[in-house]
């Protein structure tokens, strides 16, 4: 067998982040721009898993590893599922080796995206072409790990590769976007882990659920919202869906999961033109998202880079025909 190589995309949170955990729907992207790949050489003898900084065999593998964890996700379950193409290798020898450009801890959903890629490599491997949604399950094991208590937003639109509206419990709504969305996605370079502010949003919650459960279905509304918004082709309602934007920011203070640097680059992308700005993902550090249009791009950039942004990231959401 010759060599495979998979890539998996990064993702942005459009609208709904952390209400989305409490039932609320959410809607996010890939953003193809940034991505993780996994390489999967058949090699003589164990299974090898190899990153920038290390080479190490599946057996050393702490329990919290979650590289290892994804090979043997997709390898005991194309065991179970797939057991015809499990005779073809019963002594499997490889070595996975693991690239991304997917900032670490910023929103990004880095690591859902390495999961996603290593899952297919292995189901690759085993000669078994797994369906999203079982890509989507196996890595929602290993984000479990990373985060605590996910809604699985990151890996089901990671593993489906394409919008989602997602609602926890439910089923996963591949969307189509219709809307020409231009997002610039300024990043603050404070590194965040999801787990942390996932914990601090339910501790308070559970101090004042009244209040935190109306902020959680306020972000619902607006997330409602922008999906009908994000369904059509009208670019008049794009001012609309900025102030929407800049709701669910708003919301996101409230619940207290953003921070100054993050304010201060919503603050610069809508000062210098945006339609509407956010903070996306975990908050507190990581990256804001701004909604612009061709003539403000520029601008907004410049700002977002002036105003601290370690990084500018640029994608347009939306198909013009199916
Ligand atoms: O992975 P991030 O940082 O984009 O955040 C995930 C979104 C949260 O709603 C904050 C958590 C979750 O599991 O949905």
């Amino acid at each position: 067998m010759t060599m495979i190589s998979v890539s998996a995309p990064g993702k942005i949170i459009l609208v709904g982040e952390h209400a989305v955990v409490y039932g609320q729907p959410a809607l996010a992207v890939p953003v193809t721009h940034v991505y993780a790949t996994a390489t999967l050489l058949p090699g003589a003898a164990g299974i090898w898993l190899e990153t920038a900084e290390k080479r190490y065999a599946l057996d050393d593998a702490p329990a919290d590893d979650v590289l290892a964890k994804s090979v043997r996700l997709a390898m005991d379950y194309c065991a179970r599922h797939y057991p015809r193409q499990r005779q073809t290798s019963l002594f499997p020898a490889f070595t996975v080796t693991l690239n991304s450009t997917i900032p670490l801890g910023s929103g990004l959903g880095s690591g859902a995206a390495v999961c996603t890629a290593i899952v297919r490599a292995v189901a690759t491997y085993r000669h078994a072409n797994l369906a999203p949604h079982e890509v989507s399950n196996l890595v929602y094991e290993t984000e479990k790990m990373l985060h605590g208590t996910p809604s699985g937003i990151d890996n089901t639109v990671v593993a489906y590769a394409q919008p989602v509206w997602f609602i926890r419990g439910l089923p996963p709504e591949p969307l189509t976007v219709r809307q020409l969305c231009w997002l610039l996605i300024g990043d603050t370079g404070i590194y965040s882990p999801t787990k942390d502010t996932v914990a601090d949003v339910r501790a308070a919650w559970s101090r004042n659920q009244e209040h935190y459960s109306k902020l959680f279905s306020a972000v619902g509304g607006v997330a409602r919202e922008a999906r009908e918004i994000l369904e059509k082709t009208d670019p008049n309602l794009l001012p609309r869906l900025g102030e929407l934007l800049d709701r669910n920011h708003e919301l996101l203070r409230e619940i207290g999961v953003s921070s100054p640097e993050l304010d201060n680059l919503v603050h610069a992308a809508r000062e210098a033109g945006a339609l509407g700005a956010k903070l996306s993902g975990g908050g507190r550090g990581g990256n804001m998202l701004a909604l612009v249009t061709a003539k403000t791009a520029g601008p907004v950039r410049q700002a977002l880079e002036a105003a601290g942004a370690k990084r500018v990231l640029e994608t347009v959401v939306g198909v013009t025909e199916e």
